[in-house]
């Protein structure tokens, strides 16, 4: 008698495992079939501010701005699977090279996302006094970042020490980021860029593009498999940025004699391509 009560019990006990594995393993496909349309999501909407405008990627995140979570959850979990982050080689740059210690800068982030930077600073007693960070983004993910399009920045003339673009160099016009960038740095101040690898054919051409605006380059570390990080330092004693960067400069950095390559957008993206990602 205690036998069988014993068997019926170990019955309904296999049911409920059995049972508890089906759940378990519905669920777990439910969380993959998740994770597969956020990345999905994630990757259309990097390959959508890579390839439009910003005045209309400004658009179309104002209308939706719950699309700016998804794609920066998307992009940090990418960004976790580097060897090593643009903005922590950033932050490691500004806090140990020599040119930027012990000095009183104002930083402007050019396409901050996260604004880890400004939090960085910010947060450290010390270190905030000397480094005022100014962080800009489409979106504003946090109560100090200033909502705006950087090829447009509210910023004055010869205002700040340090701009930086880790990897914001997006939209197909960013060729007006640079010249923000230039606009609004003081003489001598420095230009701080990571960029993604694979988007440059050939990287002279990009460092040629940007000491024809008027800079020298500092550096240019290419250590990391992912991204190269380029510091330039403003020589030009101008503020308005008013044309060492024309047309002229553009086909000559690419080489090029093409009639047909009239526009600005198709130079420069022949210079940064845009990150598009393969069909799967
Ligand atoms: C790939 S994320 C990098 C974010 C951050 N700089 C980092 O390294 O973690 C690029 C960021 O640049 C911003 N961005 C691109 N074009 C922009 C524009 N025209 N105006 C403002 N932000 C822009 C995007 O919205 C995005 O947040």
């Amino acid at each position: 008698m205690f036998g069988k009560v014993k068997r019926n019990k170990d019955v309904i006990q296999q049911n409920i495992s059995k049972k508890n594995k089906k759940e378990l393993k519905a669920q777990k496909k439910w969380e993959q079939d998740e994770e597969r349309i956020k990345g999905s999501k994630f990757r259309l909407l990097n390959e959508y501010m890579y390839t439009v405008n910003s005045v209309d990627a400004l658009k179309h995140f104002k209308q939706h701005p719950e699309e700016f979570k998804i794609y920066h959850t998307g992009y940090a979990q990418q960004i976790e699977k580097w060897p090593e982050s643009p903005v922590g080689n950033i932050i490691k740059l500004l806090k140990e090279s020599e040119q930027f210690q012990n000095k009183k800068l104002v930083v402007a982030d050019l396409g901050c996302g996260q604004g880890e930077i400004q939090e960085h600073f910010d947060k450290d007693k010390r270190l905030s006094k000397l480094i005022t960070v100014k962080s800009f983004d489409l979106v504003a993910i946090k109560p100090y970042i200033i909502e705006t399009d950087i090829s447009n920045l509210p910023m004055d003339d010869c205002s700040c020490d340090v701009a930086i673009f880790s990897l914001s160099l997006m939209g197909v016009n960013y060729l007006d980021y640079l010249g923000e960038a230039f606009r609004v740095l003081k003489k001598n101040g420095y230009l701080i860029i990571a960029e993604v690898k694979s988007r440059m054919n050939n990287i002279d051409n990009f460092v040629n593009l940007i000491t024809g605006m008027g800079m020298k380059i500092l550096k240019r570390d290419e250590h990391n498999s992912h991204f190269v990080l380029f510091v330039f330092q403003k020589i030009m004693d101008i503020c308005q940025f008013n044309g060492p960067l024309n047309q002229k400069r553009v086909y000559q950095i690419l080489g090029q004699k093409d009639p047909n390559l009239k526009d600005w957008q198709s130079l420069g993206q022949q210079i940064l391509q845009p990150c598009v990602y393969k069909k799967r």
